[in-house]
Parts: C-alpha cells; sequence; structure tokens
C-alpha cells in the first residue's frame, strides 16, 4: 500500500477551494490541515472539505508535525513570502502558477529549497493535463513537422465582485502573471526559448496590464503570437501549426474542458482526438504528481522542473521590461 500523502492548505480563496475538492479524487492522499488569516473561514473550509484541523494563521499551520506538503493557494504577490516561510519550516510545498513575482524571487525560493532539500513545484496544472501530453507527443511525433506559427488568446472581463488581486500591483495584478502565463507557457513548451521577444500592453487605472500583447520570434522564422485581455472575452483558444499539420485547442485551451482537434493536412481535414475524461476540475493530475514525488523522496519534479519554473518566469520578466521599460 502506498503511503498516505497529508497535504495542507495555506489561503483559503477561490482556487484553495476547487484543488481541495479535486483532492478527493486523488488515491493515497488526505487533507490534513488547512490555515487562513481569518480562523473561522479556516474552520468552515475544513468543515466543508473534511480537513482534520484547521488554523487561524499560517505559521500556527506550520508548527503542525502531521502534513507533508503544503499547496500555497494565496494571490502571487505573496507567493515568495509565503514559499520561503514553509521552507523554514521544512515543509514540502507545491505553489500555485504564478510562481512569484520575477525571476529574482524564484531563483531566491528555488535556491533556499535546495538548500533545505525539500520538495518545492509550481503549480502549473496544465502541463498534467491530457490535452497538453498529447499536444508534446504529437509535437514529438513529427505529425505537425515543423511548427512555424502558434496563435494563443485568453481573454475575460472580469465580473463584480472582482478579487483584490487581479488589479492590485503588490499582489501581482494584470493579465501577464494571471492568464498570459499560460499562453507564454504552452508556446514555450512547443517551441522552447524565444531569439527574442516583443510586447506591448495597455494599462489598467491601477498601472497593471489590462491587455498585453506578445511576439515571439525565432531564429529558424517561427512567430508565437500571444494576447491576454482583461478587456475583452477571448476565444481562449490555442493553434499551433506546422508544415504537416496543425492542432488547435478550443475554449480554455489550458483545461482539461479543451478539445484537442487535429487537422494533419488542410484546413478542413479535421480529426478530434480522443483524450481520457476528466473528473473534477483537473487539479487532481498535479496532485498526483506531487504526491508521487515526495513518496519517492524527491526535492524536484521531473515534469515540471525548477529549470521550468526559471524559463517561464525569466520570459516573463523580459515581456515586462519590453512591454513597460522596465522588470518587476
Ligand atoms: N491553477 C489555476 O487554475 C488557478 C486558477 C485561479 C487562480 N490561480 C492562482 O491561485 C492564486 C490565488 O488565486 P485565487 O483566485 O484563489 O485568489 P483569491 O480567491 O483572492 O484567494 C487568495 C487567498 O489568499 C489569501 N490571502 C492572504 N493574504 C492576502 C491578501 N493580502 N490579499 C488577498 N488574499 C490574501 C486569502 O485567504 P485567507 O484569507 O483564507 O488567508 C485569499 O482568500 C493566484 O496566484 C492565482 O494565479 C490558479
Amino acid at each position: 500500500m502506498n503511503k498516505i500523502i497529508r497535504w495542507g492548505i495555506l489561503g483559503c480563496g477561490k482556487i484553495a477551494r476547487k484543488f481541495a475538492a479535486d483532492l478527493r479524487l486523488v488515491k493515497d492522499a488526505t487533507l490534513q490541515v488547512v490555515a487562513s488569516r481569518d480562523e473561522a473561514n479556516a474552520a468552515a473550509f475544513a468543515k466543508e472539505f473534511n480537513a482534520a484541523k484547521s488554523y487561524g494563521s499560517y505559521s500556527a499551520m506550520l508548527e503542525s508535525q502531521d502534513v507533508d506538503v503544503i499547496y500555497i493557494a494565496t494571490p502571487h504577490g505573496l507567493h515568495y513570502e509565503h514559499v520561503m516561510l514553509c521552507l523554514e519550516y521544512g515543509k514540502a510545498v507545491l505553489c500555485e502558477k504564478a510562481f512569484a513575482l520575477n525571476a529574482t524571487q524564484a531563483k531566491a525560493m528555488i535556491d533556499k529549497a535546495r538548500k533545505k532539500n525539500v520538495f518545492l513545484m509550481e503549480a502549473l496544472w496544465s502541463k498534467f493535463i491530457p490535452s497538453y501530453k498529447k499536444l508534446i507527443s504529437l509535437k514529438e511525433e513529427g505529425a505537425l513537422g515543423n511548427i512555424k506559427s502558434v496563435l494563443i488568446n485568453f481573454g475575460f472581463i472580469p465580473q463584480p465582485p472582482v478579487a483584490k488581486r487581479i488589479y492590485d500591483p503588490a499582489l501581482g495584478g494584470g493579465t501577464l502573471l494571471d492568464i498570459g502565463i499560460y499562453n507564454v507557457f504552452y508556446a514555450l513548451s512547443v517551441l522552447g526559448k524565444p531569439d527574442s521577444i516583443e510586447a506591448s500592453i495597455t494599462p489598467a487605472s491601477t498601472g497593471v496590464d489590462e491587455q498585453c500583447a506578445i511576439l515571439f520570434k525565432y531564429n529558424n522564422g517561427a512567430l508565437a503570437q500571444l494576447f491576454s485581455s482583461y478587456a475583452s472575452h477571448l476565444a481562449t483558444e490555442a493553434d499551433f501549426s506546422g508544415d504537416k499539420g496543425r492542432v488547435r485547442l478550443t475554449h480554455r485551451f489550458y483545461t482539461p474542458d479543451a478539445a484537442l482537434e487535429f487537422y494533419p493536412d488542410r484546413a478542413d481535414s479535421k480529426q478530434i482526438i480522443p483524450l481520457d475524461k476528466t473528473i473534477g476540475f483537473g487539479y487532481h493530475y498535479e496532485a498526483t504528481h506531487g504526491g508521487e514525488c515526495l513518496r519517492q523522496g524527491l526535492t524536484e519534479s521531473v515534469v515540471m522542473t525548477h529549470a521550468d519554473t526559471t524559463l517561464l518566469m525569466q520570459t516573463l520578466d523580459e515581456i515586462r521590461s519590453k512591454s513597460l521599460g522596465f522588470g518587476i
């Protein structure tokens, strides 16, 4: 029998609820402890999701010896502080995307995990879902040929009540770190590190990007055009096209809800590639993987590596420096 992995959740907000719900689908895992800044919120969350214990402060939870790994579900502007706190207590960490505000923070977090010999992974959940894996296997089999064009968009108009983190610069607000990160992640996955980047934003009243348009250029002639918006409801689809074929991930391309269409030849020769049906929201894939890493005593995932996180953060920094004239 597998060792049961005992999870803790730090921050009981929106994504924490989805993750806790999906944790019920993970074999040999239990939600052991939860912590909120508000004791009553933590207690209600623990009751709803059957956690054994709740805490009204993050550090009080980290004192607990009954937990194997902490899932950090606070706004990205606080990830650095909360990951460092968990590592200080020697706790393994699965940290929501965006991993940090910038590559400097990410490096310090990774360095600390290495020094403490503790597991740390970015919760880039899309990397574990069936459609992403199929996209990568089609690319690796050569079914798309030489990939020259990547077109990805992700946009919605935030509806009230709008979480503070969406527009607050201190919490890492703006489309790029929230949703544009998926566009960047998929483009990097398929085309690799760009040879040059162009980017432009329109600012919201708080100064964070309300829209962000990015161009990745490659010396082999490939281009990726990536667009994120809080000003428009976009198709939120992704297209990867080569000289042999094209993959289209339909609405909410980064989730298990998307269909994977393969066009092996001309634009009208569509094949729908069957994918394993996902139950839940799809967060159980990353949680299952995290548990396997812990059982094997790993301090780094071989799927979502520290190098993957570093490249992603460095690319996001460069996009900001190109679009704002400075990084964060
Ligand atoms: N993987 C995905 O699909 C996905 C989807 C949505 C969001 N996310 C990521 O998850 C993170 C959280 O997003 P969310 O939508 O869950 O946000 P949210 O609903 O605002 O929840 C964030 C939680 O963080 C805690 N927190 C601690 N200090 C805070 C502060 N100063 N201001 C606001 N909240 C604070 C709060 O929990 P307590 O009051 O309980 O302590 C709050 O409920 C973000 O990094 C986001 O990018 C990922």
